[in-house]
């Protein structure tokens, strides 16, 4: 199983004190530099979520990552007109399409592919043709699962969200959800990645999810890294991942 690093909190600290002054040399701390230190810690991937607003990475980041750094590039992106230009330009290798709204902090529900099917179609197309490989952040929900079957996406992710902020025998019952998403996921051909409050410690939990192939995780490794450095908070995340043994669920 492969680890993806989001680094979008990294920007989101630099915005805090810096947005006006971006091109001051005491703009801190670099995006640029997150991506190379997780590269160090064992990162198979590199996320950044350009959003609309721009509230945390910046085109010129994205641009930056996508030149200096050599692990593949997953741009998460709302799906507009703007956007998807942005993507044909910046040729990231994946694309992960999410839901945006502007007044939550981080991404909060899935992407309602049977809703904006028609929407999606178009924007699929047009970055498969020009060689990005696109996945949709979906709740693990088997309508969804099969729209993004109907719609060609050759990867989704599944929004993990529930199951990290779900107690007690919900826990289960979110895994179950996790279980049943996946495994329909991979009879229709579709790689299957997850994402959204994956931490050290509920990871675990995530060896009875079947076919998982990468994990998106962001915030648990930046909190992580405040204490022991980043190289350090993703290569104790990448031993759990790669650590992970798929059981049956009992
Ligand atoms: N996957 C997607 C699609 C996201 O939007 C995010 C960030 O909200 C993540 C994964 C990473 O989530 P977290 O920061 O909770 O690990």
């Amino acid at each position: 199983m492969l680890l993806g690093v989001n680094i979008d909190h990294v920007a989101t600290l630099r915005q805090a004190r810096y947005a006006q002054m971006l091109d001051s040399e005491n703009a801190e701390p670099s995006v640029l530099g997150a991506a190379f230190a997780a590269q160090r810690g064992g990162a198979d991937s590199i996320t950044i979520h350009v959003r609309g607003d721009r509230r945390h990475m910046q085109d010129a980041d994205a641009r930056l990552i996508r030149k200096e750094v050599k692990l593949p590039l997953n741009l998460e992106m709302g799906n507009t007109p703007e956007m998807v230009e942005f993507a044909l330009s910046l040729k990231p290798d994946f694309v992960c399409l999410v839901p945006e709204t502007r007044e939550e902090i981080t991404t909060e529900g899935g992407l309602d592919a049977v809703l904006h099917e028609a929407e999606l179609k178009p924007t699929i197309e047009a970055l498969s043709q020009a060689g990005i490989k696109v996945s949709l952040f979906i709740d693990p929900c088997v309508a969804q699962v099969e729209a993004a079957a109907r719609l060609k996406a050759p990867m989704v992710e599944l929004h993990t969200g529930a199951f990290a902020n779900a107690t007690g025998m919900d826990k289960q019952v979110e895994v179950e959800k996790l279980v049943v998403a996946a495994t329909t996921a991979h009879h229709l051909g579709i790689q299957v990645n997850a994402g959204h409050g994956i931490n050290y410690q509920n990871i675990e939990l995530l060896q009875y999810v079947p076919h998982l192939h990468e994990l998106n995780i962001g915030h648990t490794i930046i909190s992580k890294a405040i204490f022991v450095g980043l190289e350090e908070a993703v290569s104790e995340m990448k031993q759990l991942v790669g650590s992970l043994v798929t059981k049956p669920l009992l």
